[in-house]
């Protein structure tokens, strides 16, 4: 899938041009783009070929993910400046337009569901509950309200481990069950999808702090060693480099395995899965 323009998205009217430039530079830099083709792999690999609706659903993810990161920056956040190698949003615009284009891109998010025509009525339905619950209260939201709670203290490895799961393995969850509901999979597919998504969710945030402390600002395009100037509960914080990245090993290693029943077919999501965790930003 290629970045999703300003152009591509040119049914969203905006009315205000500060909005417009704002939207536009968010939408211009798209990042790894990993829970799109999350989206898109497991639907092909079920339907033994691409289908348009997971296209159109990773997408739809990709916008809350994009969300999620521009208020993840803000100063009452993580304040951060720097976002895939570009200033943070309210870095270049301000913090009100910040807000805004995140609260844009979420709404935009389940738009762009129900405006699939190749989805059935049921199938958006079932879309809907699952991208909203994933970044609701008891997923992506809850979970970066129990990070900042988290800051400054010590919180046990089952603590950091419900944290990192809402906050990041959620939506990674839904990106993959997405591509599931597109393609009508199976109970049984649908039930070792799951334990691959939080298995690699997992291991995914898990080498984000990491990387934090082991790449540079210019790998990462964002800053680095912020866990630690902000006083995160990371998992280098309760057992270091080694052991954190030994485990996202472990976890991939599940992730993988729990795809075992798909065959060859699962060689392209194996493949994501493996480039989530064995990667330098
Ligand atoms: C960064 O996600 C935020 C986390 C959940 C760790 P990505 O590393 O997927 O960010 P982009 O989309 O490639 O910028
Ligand atoms: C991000 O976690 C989680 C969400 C954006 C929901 P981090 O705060 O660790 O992500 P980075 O390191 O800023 O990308
Ligand atoms: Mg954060
Ligand atoms: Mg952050
Ligand atoms: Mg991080």
């Amino acid at each position: 899938m290629g970045a999703i323009s300003r152009q591509s998205v040119s049914t969203v009217a905006c009315s205000d041009p500060q909005l417009e430039a704002a939207l536009t530079y968010a939408l211009s830099n798209p990042g790894k783009q990993l829970r799109s083709k999350l989206c898109r792999e497991t639907a092909a690999m079920i339907a033994g070929r691409a289908l348009h609706s997971a296209e159109r659903a990773g997408e739809a993810v990709e916008f809350l993910h994009t969300y999620s990161l521009i208020h993840d920056d803000l100063p009452s956040m993580d304040d951060d400046d720097l976002r895939r190698g570009q200033p943070t949003l309210h870095k270049q615009f301000d913090e009100a337009t910040a807000i805004l284009v995140g609260d844009g891109l979420q709404a935009l998010a389940f738009e762009w569901i129900v405006d699939t025509p190749e989805l059935g009525a049921d199938q958006q339905v079932q879309l809907i509950k699952l991208l909203s619950h994933s970044v609701g209260f008891d997923g992506m939201v809850g979970g970066q309200a129990m990070d900042i709670a988290a800051e400054g203290g010590s919180v046990d490895v089952t603590h950091l481990e419900q944290v990192h799961a809402r906050k990041t393995g959620a939506l990674i969850v839904a990106a993959v069950m997405a591509g599931a509901i597109c393609a009508g999979a199976t109970t049984a597919q649908e039930t070792a999808l799951t334990i691959f998504a939080k298995r690699v969710g997992l291991a995914f945030q898990v080498m984000d702090d990491v990387l934090d402390v082991t790449a540079t600002s210019e790998e990462l395009g964002k800053t680095a060693g912020k866990d630690i100037d902000a006083e995160k509960s990371t998992y280098v914080g309760s057992m270091g480099v080694d052991a954190a990245r030994a485990y996202a090993d472990r976890l991939l290693q599940e992730a993988l395995d729990a795809l075992s029943s798909f065959g060859a077919a699962a060689g392209e999501l194996k493949q994501i899965g493996q480039a989530m965790v064995h990667r330098s930003s």
